[in-house]
């Protein structure tokens, strides 16, 4: 798969002008949702070789990354004259990347796309890597292609439009990228402020965290062995997210994930040694700044339900990924359900 390597731009106007020299304008697409159209379109729209590109804008929101979303875009591209040799820049975070990755890899069997991730977490996690994909039957990402971006791009200074909220769940995927990384970097993440957000000091921490992502897409891009590693703390974040959902006090997905670490972490202390100390730091740095979701014995029931279901497991097992060290990834473990009611009972004890 070829990956060429995330732009941490300094200057969108040109990193945009260089990523689609070769294209002529009229037959560029540019997706957008209505917030990146609103804060983030004006910064490169007066780019020459733009001038006569389509937009096509559709509703913000993971509900609308869907099937019927997708039938619409690729209409607005047939009606519109797209051919084989057209260009897709998707703008926005994970969900536009996501559907607009789709859409381009199945238009006319595939057209070539940017993603420009305007998200904290679209950056870090689903602009890179080349999944794309849609949800469907009320399952995420059921349907979608490996099929990596023509060239990916960041710009740090459109994630000044997110309230802290956005910028804390984005950030959670870089607190799992250092995890499975180094005591270093995870070091690093645990030192910034999340309190009062310094964009300039946010910009080399995000870098190195889209390279951790990179390096491991690389040696594995299908997710046959070590990228399962990108899977740390998702098997109890998925559960939590849905079950917040269900419960009426829906969460962001990077909140999810922070408690899906401190879960996934403190099994791997239970399994595989992981140091206590640094899952208490993990937990101060989760109640200081993710609050923590509270459930109920119905809820512990609950959660196991969803857990089972998950779709990275590969048996009747629930599928992990966990740590034996910060940087030590053990793939494919698995947990019984005393030991994952265990794991709920530290995560409420406070
Ligand atoms: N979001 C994890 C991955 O890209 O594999």
């Amino acid at each position: 798969m070829d990956l060429s390597g995330t732009i941490i731009s300094k200057n969108i106007v040109n990193d945009v002008q260089n990523a689609i020299a070769g294209y002529s304008g009229t037959d560029i697409f540019i997706l957008t949702d209505e917030n990146s159209l609103k804060y983030c379109f004006p910064v490169i729209k007066d780019i020459p070789s733009l001038e006569n590109a389509h937009i096509i804008t559709i509703p913000a929101g993971d509900d609308n990354k869907n099937i019927e979303s997708s039938v619409k875009i690729w209409q607005y591209l047939s009606e519109n004259n797209a051919t084989r040799k057209s260009l897709m820049i998707n703008l926005g975070g994970g969900m536009i990347t996501d559907i607009g990755g789709f859409v381009a890899s199945t238009f006319k069997r595939g057209i070539k796309y940017i993603n420009i991730s305007t998200t904290l977490l679209g950056a870090v996690d689903a602009a890179t890597g080349g999944k794309t994909g849609i949800n469907f039957l009320g399952l995420k990402n059921e349907i979608g292609a490996f099929n990596p971006a023509a060239s990916v791009l960041i710009y740090v200074d459109f994630f000044k439009t997110l309230d802290i909220e956005n910028i804390r769940s984005g950030y959670a995927e870089m607190v799992k990228h250092a995890l499975i990384d180094t005591q270093e970097e995870w070091e690093s993440v645990l030192k910034f402020n999340l309190e009062d957000i310094d964009f300039e000091a946010l910009t080399p921490l995000v870098e190195r965290s889209i390279r951790i992502k990179e390096k491991v897409v690389e040696q594995d891009p299908k997710e046959e062995h070590l990228r399962k590693a990108l899977n740390l703390g998702h098997t109890f974040a998925h559960a939590f997210e849905t079950f917040s959902y269900r419960v009426k006090r829906p969460a962001l997905h990077g909140y999810a994930v922070m408690w899906g670490l401190l879960c996934e972490l403190y099994l791997s202390h239970l399994k595989l040694g992981f140091p206590k100390d640094e899952l208490l730091r993990l937990k101060y740095m989760t109640k200081e700044y993710y609050g923590m979701f509270s459930f109920d014995c119905d809820g512990y029931e609950a959660l196991y339900e969803l857990m089972t279901h998950d779709k990275k497991n590969e048996s009747k097992d629930i599928n992990f990924t966990l740590l034996s060290d910060v940087g030590k990834i053990n793939i494919n473990q698995t947990a019984s359900k005393e030991e994952i009611f265990e794991v709920f009972d530290f995560y409420l004890m406070g």
